[in-house]
């Protein structure tokens, strides 16, 4: 029966011998007949008419697994898997050929890849080097659930630039430093410019530097990654360079990607009572892992942010490190009046008179105007429950809400103004005198 489907096929090639399609219908029917030898030529065939034909490609690095010619497997895997890192399938078959090669450490590697994406796979032979390789601590079980603690961290923003009120000038150094770079590297490239290196953003809080990075994830429709300052300190105590390590591979297999570090000066605070030796090797496997010294950090889009960035070590900020810092700075008036429109969207609303809303809250983050709706809102949801029916809001509960909120960025310019001052070397702090407009 299988003969007389392959006879067919082969037949109907004979009338019509460049039609791909056949060809590769012929060379999986012959792989799943265990003639692999005879589906290795096949896939040959197709692949030198149409060398970038995947399914052909696929298809031969299983024949050639099927035959014992692994080192061949593996080559060809890796090359697909350059291209498709997070492809289920592609992963085993690598992992089973270098594990038949060999190869364990490897082949573990990649087998580890694979349960990160697909907990639930499982190879007996795979499991069981896995278990054997790990016999000085964490079991199989341990393993995944760290894979999976991280993997957990991974997610696709759903905001973008639109969902961002104001922050142009960040917004448009962010497009032109980072995402045109990941967009369009082989023009950087032809003029011999280096791309690579992170972007430091800091200011005072709630002014959006947290929610613009996961914004600019969005914004390029990249994974995103943040780990935030409990990540951090949970590294310090477990001395994990390892897991810092782990979290930019997982990163490199999901490119493009922002990776985020969030309140960055928690990692690379240079205060001298931080200074000690666990703390010191992670910030050196970070810097190791910035410089993309042992791997590649192509499609890899670093952001920081911190409230402090004083307290963060220079060797953060060497060329090709955080090397591109901005400034985010409170909202002005159009900002602010943007981003109470963006919060307000889809509100059942009165007449509102935003320009004079955002000429009112002088001094408001974010986050303050954010909270200033909030309050507008329970008191409108009071207001509802009592008439029984849902209540639009106006510019009056708008306004009462603004004296009940105190802007919040006031307080960290007190403490910016002294670095600015005594300690901007390098003029690293100007924009900091500029928005206090003190003369230089
Ligand atoms: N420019 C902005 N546009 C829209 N919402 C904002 C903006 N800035 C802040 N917010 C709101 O305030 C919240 C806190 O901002 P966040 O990004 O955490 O501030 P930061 O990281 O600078 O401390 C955000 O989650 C968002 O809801
Ligand atoms: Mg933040």
């Amino acid at each position: 029966m299988q003969e007389d489907a392959l006879n067919n096929l082969r037949e109907a090639l004979k009338l019509s011998p460049d039609n791909m399609l056949l060809r590769l219908m012929l060379a999986e029917a012959l792989l799943n007949a265990k003639q692999a030898d005879k589906a290795e030529a096949e896939f040959k065939i197709i692949l030198d008419k149409d060398p970038s034909n995947e399914q052909a490609r696929t298809g031969l690095a299983k024949a050639f697994y099927e035959q014992q010619k692994y080192s061949a497997a593996i080559v060809i895997l890796e090359e697909l898997l350059e291209r498709k890192p997070s492809n289920a399938p592609l992963l085993l078959l690598l992992s089973k050929s270098l594990l038949k090669n060999d190869e364990p450490a490897k082949a573990m590697q990649h087998y580890k890849n694979l349960l990160a994406i697909n907990p639930s796979a499982n190879d007996e032979e795979l499991d069981k080097h896995l278990r054997g390789a790990n016999t000085a601590g964490g079991s199989v079980d341990d393993i995944i659930e760290s894979l999976e603690d991280s993997f957990e961290k991974l997610e696709k923003p759903a905001i973008n630039f639109d969902h961002v009120g104001g922050m142009n000038k960040v917004k448009e150094e962010i497009k032109i430093k980072i995402i045109q770079p990941l967009q369009y590297p082989e023009h950087y490239k032809a003029y011999g410019k280096k791309i690579g290196g992170g972007i430091l953003l800091y200011g005072p809080p709630g002014c959006g530097k947290t929610y613009l990075a996961r914004a600019t994830a969005g914004q390029i429709n990249a994974a995103f990654i943040s780990i935030g300052i409990h990540d951090v300190l949970d590294m310090w105590i477990g001395s994990s360079e390892k897991k810092l390590h782990e979290i930019f591979e997982l990163a490199r297999r999901q490119t493009p990607c922002v990776i985020f570090f969030d309140e960055i000066d928690a990692l690379g605070a240079s205060r001298s009572d931080m200074r000690h030796s666990a703390s010191k090797m992670l910030i050196n496997q970070f810097l190791t892992e910035l410089d993309g010294v042992q791997a590649s950090n192509d499609g890899l889009l670093i952001l920081g942010a911190t409230n402090a960035p004083w307290h963060l070590d220079a060797a953060f900020r060497r060329p090709g490190r955080f090397d591109r810092i901005i400034f985010v700075q409170p909202p002005d008036a159009e900002g602010r009046e943007s981003i109470l429109r963006i919060l307000l969207k889809d509100k059942p609303l009165g007449q509102i008179d935003y320009a004079l809303l955002a000429k009112q809250t002088q001094d408001f983050s974010g986050a303050d105007l954010k909270a200033l709706i909030d309050v507008a809102i329970e008191e409108k949801l009071r207001e509802s429950f009592e008439k029984g029916v849902p209540q639009p809001i106006q510019n009056k509960d708008l306004f009462n809400a603004i004296k009940q909120v105190k802007p919040s960025t006031k307080e960290w310019f007190t403490t910016a103004r002294n670095y600015a001052l005594y300690a901007n070397d390098s003029g690293l702090y100007d924009e900091i005198l500029d928005f206090l407009k003190i003369k230089k």
